[in-house]
């Protein structure tokens, strides 16, 4: 493969006159990352050569030699035989460069009607469909892990917690229950979402569409979009706009994980201790020799923030009038990064959840009596005492609130959905139908 100097810029015209410092700032880390929508750049690229078939700009042979050239750009990218790297200013200009180089004149007909802005919205569109597809199943696996556990352990008493003060008497069912429902929602919420962004807005060009009759209907299809993006200053105006919507559904997934890791690191504290995780999710102190340290799930507690700070990175470029601006390019960091880290994070929490480990002792150990205070209000309301009389007297009764134990508090806690009624069916039921 021959090097590519800066004189090979795609747009550079005869006496153009380029300075590399520029340059250099100019394409940032964006070869770096176009690595991440490669392939995807790849696949649009193949729908972009057979929609030109498909209205003869180019004929079948034509056609056929681009596509064979681009499987094989994608083999030798994939194996590792082709790099993508500073020789080129992106991936767009790779995919050019490498089919010119290999397949000569007809090389340099793959970029017939297209902008490298309707290619880098694409590529991005077709990673975030991808990624959301990945969300949607990581967050089904986890409801599915939480489930499995509220049912492995539905009715182990634990303290109900307000504002971190011992509230009423709940389960280790109620608490998994919990978090399968927000992580269903989660799952439902990327499912939505990739359909919500499913458009195609190849075709578009640079914002004003083209004098060439290209077959968009068909690159829809064949890239698998549920819909075409119609106007072509609207699909640049959706840049960002789309990507920030990706992201908040994976920062709300996230932003359950943060909870769940903020109630398993009071959980690890050696007060509570409520909770063992397996040793392979915690680490050592480089100088206090009797520590294990939670930092997985500190780390996933933090994952929401990187998130969040890809999203304020994002809102805050995507300040700009209509159509194209090369900021644009910059908001393909944050995206990239948010991403990967979503993925990544969510990844290990099925396995957590999976082997982490109740204290049904220290659980029990916690409970006191004063927690069956609202069991005994309401017993006495259900007998006819108004509520707020019931109220009053509940705290005082000693023999009442020593005699319930936290087994009859729960399974008396019939209301739906409550400790004594998880409907954990109806919850397996939400995952079934994701
Ligand atoms: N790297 C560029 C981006 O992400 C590709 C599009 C360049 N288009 C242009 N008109 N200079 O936006």
């Amino acid at each position: 493969m021959r090097a590519f100097p800066l004189a090979d810029f795609l747009w550079q015209k005869d006496g153009a006159d380029i300075d590399a410092r520029v340059m250099k700032f100019m394409a940032g880390d964006d070869v770096v990352l176009d690595r991440e929508l490669f392939v995807f750049d790849l696949r649009a690229s193949k729908a972009h050569a057979e929609g030109l078939r498909n209205i003869d700009v180019l004929s079948q042979e034509e056609c056929q030699q681009l596509c064979k050239g681009l499987e094989e750009l994608e083999t030798a990218f994939t194996s590792g035989d082709f790099e993508l790297d500073e020789r080129y200013e992106d991936g767009h200009s790779a995919i050019e460069a490498w089919l010119t180089d290999r397949l000569g004149e007809v090389g340099k007909k793959i970029h017939t009607g297209r902008s490298r802005n309707d290619q880098v919205l694409v590529a991005t569109r077709l990673y975030l469909l991808d990624a959301l597809a990945q969300l949607g199943d990581l967050c089904r696996d986890s409801a599915s892990a939480f489930l499995t556990r509220a049912k492995q352990d539905p009715t182990t008493p634990m303290p109900g917690y307000t504002h971190l003060q011992h509230a009423v008497v709940s389960s280790t069912g109620h608490w998994f229950a919990g978090y399968a429902e927000a992580f269903v929602d989660n799952a439902a919420l990327a499912l939505d979402t990739a359909r919500w962004i499913s458009c195609n807005p190849l075709g578009t060009a640079a914002g004003y569409g083209v004098n060439l009759p290209l077959d968009r209907d068909y690159t829809t299809r064949a890239l698998g979009f549920e819909r075409m993006q119609i106007n072509p200053m609207y699909a640049q105006n959706s840049r960002g706009k789309f990507e920030i919507q990706a992201l908040t559904a994976m920062s709300q997934a996230l932003l359950d994980v943060r909870r769940v890791a903020w109630d398993l690191s009071l959980f690890c504290m050696p007060e509570l201790a409520y909770v063992k995780l397996p040793d392979r999710f915690t680490t050592g102190s480089s100088i206090m020799p009797n520590k294990r340290n939670p930092d997985l799930i500190e780390l996933l507690r933090a994952s929401y923030g990187v998130v969040s700070g890809a999203l304020n990175e994002m809102q805050n470029i995507l300040a700009l009038p209509g159509a194209y601006h090369r900021d644009l390019q910059f908001t393909k960091g944050p995206v990239l990064r948010a991403t990967r880290h979503t993925l990544q994070a969510l990844s290990l929490l099925p396995d957590l959840i999976a082997t982490m480990r109740f204290d049904a002792e220290r659980l029990q150990a916690s409970i006191e009596p004063e927690m069956f205070a609202t069991d005994v209000a309401l017993s006495l309301a259900a007998s006819g005492v108004p509520f707020r009389d019931a109220y009053r007297q509940a705290l005082g009764d000693r023999d009442a609130l020593t005699a319930i134990s936290p087994q009859q508090s729960l399974e008396a806690r019939t209301s739906m959905g409550a400790p004594g009624n998880l409907l954990l069916d109806d919850i397996a039921a939400r995952i079934d139908a994701l």
